[in-house]
């Protein structure tokens, strides 16, 4: 497990409000670490064309500093002046931002971003977040501001200002709380580098996206190196300490059950992350109910199986990797 940043610092949490936006936009421009809602996940915002801030942010979250990040703008005017948007980028910019889509586009040339925030590739990772706190930030700072999700490196993303607490207290300036955050997983990533491809599925989904193209998306591994995978999902990421048992169609009554649907009987405890069904619904419980049953006592976590359409194809991306083995971690509980 990494540990947290160096340098220890006083946490403030503020609601969400003119005040919290003003010392937001503040902080920032000081070179400050900010952990701030957006419909995803929550961020933890640096100013992107410090490399100072950015290195201070890979070192609070113990992130490899080869894992790039995204930068986030206020509108899609301000994400043309840093990257080449070619025709599909073009159009799905203007379908789904502000949004859930990140766009992995070639860096422009004269782009302020540092290039410690890029791993100096030549592409850059560019999003609108819909977030209304979000674009407050946004705008109120008036350059671009990346934001990694606010975990420390290798952990669950956070959805609620209590779960970034409770990784980065005392590493980060500040935490503006916004309450839970609406979509629940990260957002879909889609490079547009040549052929538009799929670098990680999230919180749009596949056939929103293909219907806007009007042609399928290439898988990442379908590709070479003109698309190269994210390299943050080459890692074993969203790691919960227990054991995790997908697409279960039983349940030890040691274990805790992650439902989907009409629970399976027989648990220790159950979570459900949507009676009803509803894929909306489970993207937006899934890290706050693995965080909440990875911090109970029990044998291991069992998840029912998720339909993979919609927004499930990122529901089971992440159980997936919650659920891949970690054999040199220490923490994991067997
Ligand atoms: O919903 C989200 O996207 C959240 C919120 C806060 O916006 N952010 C987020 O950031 O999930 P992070 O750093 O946890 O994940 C960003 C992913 C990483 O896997 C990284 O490797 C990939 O984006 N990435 C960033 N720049 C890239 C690039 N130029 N090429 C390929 N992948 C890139
Ligand atoms: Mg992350």
């Amino acid at each position: 497990m990494q540990t947290a940043a160096t340098v220890a610092t006083k946490t403030r949490i503020l609601p969400a409000g003119p005040a919290a936006i003003a010392d937001t936009a503040r902080t920032l421009r000081a070179g400050g670490l900010v952990a701030f809602p957006t419909e995803t996940v929550y961020g933890l915002g640096a100013d992107a064309s410090s490399g100072e801030a950015v290195a201070r942010l890979y070192a609070a979250k113990g992130r490899p500093a080869f894992n790039p990040l995204i930068a986030h703008v206020a509108d899609p005017a301000t994400a043309r002046k840093l990257a080449t948007f070619n025709d599909d980028a073009a159009r799905l910019a203007a379908a789904f931002w502000p949004g859930p889509l990140t766009l992995v586009l070639p860096r422009a040339t004269g782009c302020p971003v540092s290039e410690l925030a890029t791993a100096g590739l030549d592409s850059i990772a560019l999003r609108v977040p819909a977030h209304p706190v979000s674009l407050d930030i946004l705008r109120a700072f008036g350059g671009p501001v990346v934001a990694p999700s606010a975990n420390l490196s290798g952990h669950v993303s956070p959805t609620s200002a209590h779960h970034v607490a409770a990784d980065l207290q005392g590493c980060i300036d500040l935490i503006v709380d916004g309450g839970p955050s609406p979509v629940g997983v990260e957002s879909t990533i889609v490079a547009c580098l040549g052929e538009p491809s799929l670098l990680r599925p999230g919180g749009l989904s596949r056939a929103d996206i293909e219907a806007v193209l009007g042609k399928r998306l290439a898988q990442a591994a379908e590709t070479n190196d003109d698309a190269p995978l994210a390299p943050g999902m080459l890692e074993s990421h969203y790691a919960p300490r227990s054991r995790v048992r997908l697409n279960v169609a039983s349940v030890g009554k040691d274990e805790a059950l992650l439902a989907f649907g009409v629970p399976l009987s027989g648990a220790a405890v159950t979570l459900n992350l949507s009676a009803d069904g509803s894929l909306v619904e489970a993207a937006a419980n899934l890290f706050a109910h693995l965080r909440s049953l990875d911090s109970m006592s029990h044998s291991g976590i069992a998840v029912m199986p998720i339909p993979n359409e919609g927004l499930g194809e990122a529901i089971n991306d992440r159980l997936i990797r919650a659920a891949a083995p970690r054999p040199h971690n220490p923490n994991q509980r067997s």
